[in-house]
């Protein structure tokens, strides 16, 4: 008997990854324009597939007691940490990072002697993936490899192994041989992420898959992928610093804004239990223009120094430029400068960078960053044992900040003697810090005591 084959055909947008009967110039649900694009599945075993039987419904002791959410320990703390405390089984979890930042070593370094896991290397050879193990040293006996891309026959070997951990590296290179296009197209990445969704709910496994990311820092592929899963990581980092930044951007199972860091040295990654004091490590004191700001990064807080140089403009439009901090943030915090200060910015170029490239998205580091415009402008440095935390109004007023006496410990441990605070955080609990504080209630107090 011939089997017919249907062929169904979709309209698929290439940014949110929503899928449309017909095609359209503009996505009804994105609005972007141009993005709708024709893809085809071939229906050969959807028939005998996609009729699931009836789900029962269960109480809610018994979900509890059946699947209690098991989470395990990773050979990295900083993973364990920015996951909300281990791997969660079943969870499906998203790394992102730009190619070659260390996303596959980083996930090599996981695999645990006590967890079975099975690491599908879609980009590198078996070979390649088993030399790297053997020179960072990994120790484990049950990490099982396969050079597999098909969904299907990944699927095969999840049902063989039994893995408690199923590493993907990387969803890019995976395609289902039933959809008519090329692996890394949006229809691929889609229906791959898919698979990948109801094979961890189904088999109880932890699913991470890698996913490269495109110029403008977004996972390439359909956004929709972030939405499917769990916990979306980011490892970020550049060619200049041998640091690497572990963010995660969501977690249904723990904090988000939680960072891990990492050093990449020559026997792979490994850990920075003290940050701030790799971010401090090259500071120069005295010099007009930084100032020592403490970032809440999920728990944990983490001392930055900012740097600010404000030169005349020599062409036309005078710059603005910024790094690891909001652009129109920084444009409000210099006309409070302009405005509230009576400093001239109208004619001058505005650089400010937050070392060590970390990107902080805290109101507080406001002030830290007003005054390290308004140091160098002045060209008068703020003392060097001197912390600057608050949230800074458009009426040049400072208001107060969350969790603030994390901040002063940190500042605290590392030395710092001083602290100009906002005055409505100072309470009971912050006067017995063991540091000077200086309660302040608007950016011109702030300046009579750095100034
Ligand atoms: P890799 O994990 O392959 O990156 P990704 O999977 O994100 O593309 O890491 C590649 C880079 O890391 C490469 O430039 C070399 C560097 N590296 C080290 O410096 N030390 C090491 O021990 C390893 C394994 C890699
Ligand atoms: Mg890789």
């Amino acid at each position: 008997m011939m089997v017919k084959v249907k062929t169904k055909t979709h309209f698929l947008c290439s940014d949110c990854g929503d899928s449309f009967p017909k095609w359209n110039g503009q996505c009804p649900s994105c609005k972007e324009w141009g993005t709708i694009a024709e893809f085809k599945v071939t229906g050969k075993t959807n028939a005998s597939k996609r009729i699931s039987p009836l789900k029962e419904s269960r109480s809610l002791s018994d979900v509890l007691s059946e699947n209690p959410g098991k989470r395990y320990a990773t050979g990295l703390h900083e993973v364990d940490r920015v996951l909300g405390g281990g791997i969660l089984s079943g969870s499906l979890i998203l790394l992102g990072g730009n190619p070659g930042v260390g996303k596959s070593t980083l996930a090599l370094q996981m695999c645990q002697e006590n967890i079975k896991t099975l690491y599908i290397t879609a980009e590198e050879s078996e070979d390649q993936v088993a030399m790297r193990a053997k020179r960072l040293g990994i120790k484990a006996e049950d990490l099982h490899l396969s050079g597999e891309n098909e969904i299907h026959s990944i699927e095969s070997h999840v049902s063989a192994v039994k893995p408690q951990l199923l590493i993907v590296d990387s969803i890019q290179t995976i395609y289902n041989e039933e959809i008519d296009s090329i692996a890394g197209s949006v229809s691929q990445i889609r229906e791959c992420g898919q698979e990948f969704l109801s094979l961890s709910k189904q088999n109880n496994v932890a699913i991470m898959m890698i996913g490269h990311v495109t110029k403008e820092g977004t996972i390439a592929g359909p956004k929709m992928l972030e939405h499917m899963v769990d916990t979306v990581l980011y490892l970020e980092g550049d060619d200049r610093h041998d640091h690497r930044i572990l963010r995660s951007v969501k977690n249904r199972f723990g904090t988000t804004h939680e960072v891990g860091i990492f050093k990449m040295e020559s026997d792979g990654l490994s850990e920075v239990t003290n940050p701030s004091e790799l971010f401090l490590a090259e500071r120069s004191e005295n010099v007009p223009g930084t100032a020592i700001f403490p970032s809440l990064e999920g728990t944990r807080p983490i001392l930055v120094e900012v740097q600010a140089l404000v030169t005349n403009a020599n062409y036309g439009t005078p710059q603005r430029n910024v790094n690891g901090f909001d652009a129109k943030r920084l444009g409000m915090l210099i006309a409070v400068l302009d405005k509230r200060m009576g400093f001239a910015m109208g004619a001058k170029d505005i650089f400010v960078n937050l070392v060590g490239g970390l990107r902080v998205d805290d109101p507080a580091a406001d002030l830290s960053i007003l005054c390290s415009i308004a140091s160098s402008a002045r060209d008068q440095a703020i003392p060097s044992n001197m912390i600057l935390i608050g949230e800074v109004g458009l009426a040049g007023e400072i208001r107060s900040v969350g969790q603030i006496e994390k901040r002063l410990q940190e500042a605290s441990a590392l030395g710092f003697t001083d602290a100009l605070i906002p005055q409505r955080n100072l309470n009971a609990k912050t006067k017995k810090m063991k540091m000077k504080l200086h309660p302040v209630r608007y950016v011109k107090d702030s300046f009579r005591i750095i100034f």
